[in-house]
Order: structure tokens, then C-alpha cells, then sequence
């Protein structure tokens, strides 16, 4: 039986740690990965492959491209690719901690971290704004239909492609915005969560609206808010079947359809931006089939 990784639709952790690697120059990375596939428990974790690790696998993955950088006035969403992306979930800190140590040593011959982003989910499943996040998700076998490949071929049918960004918010500028410029820059009232029709073409929402795309542009959002210091925001995770969607969805943000950018831009930035494509799980184990381990 192929399925996808079950973290991609279950529901967001109450903790999660966020691994980015890149490779050792010169390093063959298969003995490394073959052994991380054997012990890591595929319940705990979502696993992303870059392209840059497929290529120096020998492989190169259908639909698995850079994440493009963009810049509109004012605007930089930049692209910073990785080799290896890990999503640690769980409900302890201390015990995500060890995880993430046996992970980094299991790889360490052949990969280094280069980020680590501790998560957290705030109330029922908040932006560190205080507004729902993932409410428009699909969900059940509309989610299966947006986030996970199928008849693509073997190795690669139950895989996902996912869209990573870890977003930096300004929270003093916004929280300086009266409550209704905020609801408009959403698109949605703080309040009771309902979208506001009339809310104006910038609004989060309007830009986002997936089904006003053609095609559709669905994707399934497992977002979690960062906090280190003083510093805050949320790590925007986007899984769907290809990236087509995410690509449709951030160049209408960023205004490349009409001129007008995502009022979100007002008050946070994008500081990473990657893509990973995530293989699917055979027989309780991850499949890495595609890239010839
Ligand atoms: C800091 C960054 C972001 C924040 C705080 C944020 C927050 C929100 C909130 C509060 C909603 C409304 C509730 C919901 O349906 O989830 C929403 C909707 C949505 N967001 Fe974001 N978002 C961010 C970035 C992004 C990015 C980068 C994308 C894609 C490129 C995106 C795509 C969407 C989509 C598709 C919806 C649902 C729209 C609909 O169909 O109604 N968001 N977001």
C-alpha cells in the first residue's frame, strides 16, 4: 500500500522543530539517508528532499524546481534552497530536542543544519496575530486531492511537494493598526472569523482565494508560529500534488497579475523561502525508491 507521509494531513502538533540541511562538499549522501530511513519513526516527522540532494543522488524528481525569488515595490520574497528539510511534531520540547540531535548525527557525515526553528501552536490554531490560520484548508478527500500525487507513476504516486517560508512579523507596527484596518488587511473579523465581503482586493484573503484561480489553486496549509528572543512570526508550510498551486497563489501576492500586493506585506516579510518534494511512505516506511536508495 502507498500512502502519503501521515504528518502532511494530520492535524498541526502542539510542537514542532523545523531541520534545514545542506550538503558537505564532495559528500555522498545515500549511507546517510538509507540509515535515517530505517530508524526514523514516519509518524513523528514530514521529510523534504531539495533539488540539490536528488541531483546529487543522480536523480532529478518530475515538478521538483527552485523556489523562485520575487520582488514587487517595496517587496523581497527571497529563495533560499536547502538539500534536506525535516518537520519534527510532537508535544515536548526536551523530547524534540533529542530527536533532533539523533537526526543531525545519523546525517552529520554527509549533511550539516543550517536552521533550526522551534514551533508552537498558539490557542486553536492562531497566527501570532490572533487569527485563525488554516480555515479554509480543504479537507478530507479534497486535502488528498491538493496535497498528494497520484498517478504519476511508482515511487512517486502518495508524495507531496511542499512550499516552506519562515515569515517574520512586525507585531508593534501591527498591533499600532486600528482593529478594522487589520480585519481589512485579513480579509476576515478577528472576532468571529467570517470573511468580510466587502473587504478591499489587498486583503490576505481575496489575493488567496483559492477557488478563484483556474485552475483552482488548493493547497493544504500546516503553518505554525516561531518565537525566539523577540523576535516572531509564523513558518508558512504549503503541501499540494505539484507546486503549481503555491506559484499561483504567491504571484498574485505579490502582485503579478494586477499590480496590487498582499496587504500582509504591510506588517511581515518572508526571510526563507524553499521548496522540497516529500516521498511517500511503503510498508510503514519512507520510500525513496524515486532517488535510487
Ligand atoms: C505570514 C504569513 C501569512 C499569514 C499570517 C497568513 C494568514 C492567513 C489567515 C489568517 C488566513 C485566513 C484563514 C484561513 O483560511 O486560513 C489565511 C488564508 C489563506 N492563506 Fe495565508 N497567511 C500567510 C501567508 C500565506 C502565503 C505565503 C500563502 C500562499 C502563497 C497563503 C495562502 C493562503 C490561502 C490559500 C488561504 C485561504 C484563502 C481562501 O481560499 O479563502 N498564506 N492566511
Amino acid at each position: 500500500m502507498i500512502h502519503s507521509q501521515p504528518g502532511i494531513l494530520a492535524p498541526v502538533p502542539r510542537l514542532a522543530r523545523y531541520l534545514t540541511f545542506v550538503l558537505e562538499p564532495g559528500a555522498d549522501p545515500s549511507g546517510p539517508l538509507r540509515v535515517l530511513a530505517d530508524e526514523i519513526d514516519v509518524e513523528g516527522c514530514v521529510l523534504g528532499v531539495g533539488r540539490s540532494l536528488a541531483l546529487a543522488l543522480g536523480r532529478k524528481v518530475p515538478g521538483l524546481h527552485e523556489f523562485p525569488p520575487r520582488s514587487a515595490a517595496g517587496i523581497e520574497v527571497p529563495s533560499t534552497p536547502a538539500a534536506l528539510w525535516i518537520w519534527l511534531r510532537g508535544d515536548d520540547r526536551g523530547e524534540l530536542l533529542h530527536r533532533s540531535r539523533a537526526v543531525e548525527a545519523t546525517l552529520a557525515p554527509a549533511f550539516r543544519a543550517t536552521g533550526v526553528i522551534d514551533a508552537f501552536q498558539y490557542g486553536a490554531s492562531l497566527d501570532l496575530t490572533g487569527y485563525e490560520d488554516g480555515t479554509e484548508n480543504p479537507k478530507d478527500q479534497a486535502a488528498v486531492e491538493a496535497a498528494v500525487a497520484a498517478g504519476i507513476g511508482s515511487g512517486y504516486d502518495g508524495s507531496s511537494y511542499v512550499a516552506v517560508q519562515q515569515w517574520q512579523h512586525d507585531l508593534a507596527r501591527f498591533e499600532a493598526m486600528p482593529r478594522a484596518e487589520r480585519d481589512a488587511m485579513m480579509g476576515r473579523r478577528l472576532e468571529d472569523n467570517e470573511e468580510i465581503d466587502d473587504a478591499p482586493p489587498s486583503a490576505h484573503v481575496k489575493r488567496t482565494a483559492q477557488e478563484s484561480f483556474d485552475p483552482a489553486a488548493f493547497v493544504v496549509r500546516r503553518s505554525m508560529p516561531w518565537a525566539e528572543g523577540a523576535r516572531a512570526g509564523l513558518v508558512f508550510v504549503a503541501f499540494g500534488r505539484s507546486l503549481d498551486a503555491f506559484e499561483a497563489l504567491m504571484a498574485r501576492m505579490t502582485g503579478a497579475e494586477d499590480g496590487i500586493t498582499d496587504a500582509l506585506f504591510r506588517f511581515t516579510r518572508p526571510l526563507t523561502g524553499a521548496y522540497f518534494w516529500c516521498p511517500p511512505i511503503a510498508n510503514g516506511r519512507l520510500d525513496l525508491r524515486a532517488l535510487g536508495l
